[in-house]
């Protein structure tokens, strides 16, 4: 995560983002309001990449809000909504997934303990710190979804630890659900049947189990990208307001199979 650090103090607006290497600054003074120098701020960091803004402010300041003004700066600045002015945030896509590869192919009981370790950091806990730090920015509610596969309840073979990650990231997603939804913010999970992407190609017999589910889902296609957009367009939108928590299937069917016998 990128963080734009502002320091209001002294004679100049500072600000630092992370990774470069050169402050910029703008004069302060006693007619400068926080409207003022949110504008400077925005002005001075254009190009700069931040997903979070830290403020360094001369004075006290208790759950993110100003209680007194400055001494030597304009007025306005008690209770000034920050987060407001520096911009909020609607939605947020959670689709990063990783497992060494030597843990996709043979058996799960081989499973290293830090192949365990790196699938269920960069898979399942980066949503919860993804989540962490846009929740705040979520000033008029949120949604967060996420990306996960039926191998996180059902034993599909060469998945293997990446399914224990996805029974952790389906589970995150309810205790975020019930976290955040106070504030409006929902958190789903879009199951998706398997699509030959380049993450899915590091999963032994990926073209297998596309051919397959082409073969046995009741819709009888290959789970196809737009139809997951589609499904996350949705649950973005105001559209899926009602639902928090859930874990939806966009696989053609697939899930709801008890054999795979065919009838035809
Ligand atoms: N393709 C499928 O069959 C399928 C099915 C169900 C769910 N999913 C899920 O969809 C999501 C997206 O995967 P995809 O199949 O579109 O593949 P993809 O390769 O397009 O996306 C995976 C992304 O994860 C990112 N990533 C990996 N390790 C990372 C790390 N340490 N830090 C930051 N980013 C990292 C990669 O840069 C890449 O952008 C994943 O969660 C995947 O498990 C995929």
């Amino acid at each position: 995560m990128n963080v734009l650090a502002v320091d209001i103090g002294g004679t100049h607006v500072k600000i630092l983002a992370t990774g470069q290497k050169e402050p910029r600054r703008f004069p302060s003074g006693p007619e400068l309001t926080p409207k003022d120098m949110v504008a400077g701020v925005k002005k001075l960091a254009q190009g700069w990449k931040y997903d979070a803004v830290s403020i360094g402010y001369p004075g006290p300041v208790i759950h993110g809000r100003v209680v007194s003004d400055p001494h030597n700066l304009g007025k306005g600045w008690v209770a000034f909504d920050f987060g407001k002015e520096f911009g909020k945030l609607d939605f947020l896509v959670h689709s990063v997934a990783f497992a060494p590869r030597e843990e996709l192919t043979g058996q799960f009981v081989n499973t290293t303990r830090k192949g365990f370790a790196t699938a269920l950091d960069v898979s399942a806990y980066s949503l919860i710190a993804v989540t962490r730090a846009a929740a705040p920015l979520m000033t008029d509610g949120g949604s967060v979804v996420t990306l996960t596969y039926l191998g996180s309840e059902r034993v599909v073979p060469h998945y293997n630890v990446m399914g224990v990650a996805k029974a952790a990231l389906e589970s995150s997603v309810r205790y975020l659900a019930h976290d955040l939804g106070p504030k409006n913010i929902r958190v789903n999970a879009i199951s998706a049947g398997p699509i030959r992407t380049l993450a899915a190609r590091g999963v032994a017999g990926i073209s297998k189990m596309v051919d397959h589910h082409r073969e046995f889902a009741p819709l009888r296609h290959a789970t196809e990208q737009s139809e997951c957009g589609d499904t996350a367009l949705f649950l973005l939108s105001s559209l899926g307001r009602g639902i928090t928590g859930e874990v939806i299937y966009v696989d053609g069917g697939y899930h709801i199979l008890g054999s795979l016998l065919s009838t035809e």
